[in-house]
């Protein structure tokens, strides 16, 4: 039986792949930050199943003591400040722990048990103002957020425990990955979120900031396979794990309305731009709040490696997650709903 130690665990990432390596009949330990209030987050339905273990990616004294007791064979550090917008309020504070924290959890795997394995969470934010279409392994890096830049230390530094001491590190360079279980923050949660309350009648408006944005969006529950089969290869890598297609935010908020039954025409330019239903009544607007100090306009990555070297194929179709994510709002936005009537 293999020991896992996921950091990051209650996360979306996290819950889907702790769910994945406990079917494998892994031991799994999770670290989770002290808080006041206990937060197994997205791990709550199976949270008796986890070993959990209180540390910070910030104190590596906290990761050398996870590591002693999880006896980890594979780590996966999925730990991070990982709302780009956020990066730029707080940018030690991202730099802290999606730069250097990478570097605490490579030294505690040194000083602990330098044979086990360890998989990077990296992120098409590093392509940034990309220099090439589509993004695969060999596409030069240019972050445009202190998120991006972050990132980028923490992909180089997992290369270079590779070469330097020989530890199996690998990055995956995973485009955006989505679900039922994203946080609201995001761009796709928060439209199939209010497209839900706007469906049932307790919320009037969508707003959003650039629509002209394009994304490559898979779901979350295919990109943790590509996690762990780069754990199982003979000789570490990285990989781009993708799609291969793009859409404009524009285009995912009119499929959401479109699965509940409502079609949105947008009309007007910039921040006056306008997404209206048949009868005409505004439903999408823009906020000029919701942009960023710089963007990042295009993604679109090239699986290919990932499909050839892993044998990795994503199974789940951009509709069919649009389609969850909205069935998994209207009953959760439904159910708010009815226990409101029943305070009332
Ligand atoms: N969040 C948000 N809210 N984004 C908006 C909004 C809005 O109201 N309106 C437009 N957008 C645009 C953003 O400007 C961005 O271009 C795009 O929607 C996607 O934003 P997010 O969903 O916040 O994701 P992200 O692409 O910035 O970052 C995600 O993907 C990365 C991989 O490329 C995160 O998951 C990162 O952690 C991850 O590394």
């Amino acid at each position: 039986m293999k020991n896992a130690l996921i950091t990051g665990i209650n996360g979306q990432d996290g819950s889907f792949l702790a769910e994945l390596l406990l079917e494998k009949g892994y031991n799994v330990y999770g670290i989770l930050r002290r808080k006041s209030v206990v937060d197994y987050g997205n791990v709550e339905h199976i949270k008796d199943k986890i070993n959990f273990i209180y540390a910070d990616m910030t104190d590596v004294v906290s990761l050398i003591n996870a590591m002693k007791i999880s006896q980890a064979d594979e780590v996966y550090n999925l730990a991070a400040q990982s709302f780009v917008a956020t990066s730029w309020e707080q940018p030690i504070l991202t730099a802290n722990i999606d730069a250097l924290g990478v570097t605490n959890i490579l030294e505690a795997i040194r000083f602990v048990n330098p044979k086990c394995r360890f998989y990077q969470a990296s992120t098409s934010e590093m392509f940034g103002k990309v220099q090439a279409i589509p993004q695969d392994e060999n596409t030069p890096f240019y972050p445009r957020s202190p998120y991006g830049v972050a990132k980028l230390y923490g992909h180089w530094i997992t290369k270079n425990y590779r070469e330097s001491f020989g530890l199996f590190t690998c990055s995956g360079i995973l485009f955006n990955h989505e679900g039922e279980r994203r946080g609201k923050e995001f761009v796709t949660r928060k439209i199939t979120d209010t497209v839900a309350r706007i469906k049932l009648g307790v919320a009037d408006v969508l707003e959003l900031g650039n629509l002209d944005a394009k994304r490559d969006w898979g779901h979350s529950k295919d990109y943790v396979k590509a996690m762990w089969l780069m754990l199982q290869q003979d000789e570490p890598d990285d990989y781009v794990v993708a799609t291969g297609e793009t859409r404009t935010v524009r285009e995912f908020v009119k499929i959401a309305f479109e699965k509940v039954g409502i079609k949105i025409e947008f009309s007007g330019e910039g921040v006056d731009e306008v997404g209206k239903d048949e009868s005409g009544r505004v439903l999408v607007k823009v906020n000029p709040k919701f942009f960023r100090p710089a963007e990042v306009e295009l993604l679109i990555g090239s699986p290919a490696k990932a499909e050839e070297k892993l044998g990795w194929k994503r199974e789940i179709s951009f509709d069919e997650m649009v389609e969850r994510m909205i069935e998994k709002d209207l009953y959760l936005v439904g159910r708010e709903i009815a226990l409101a009537g029943k305070k009332n």
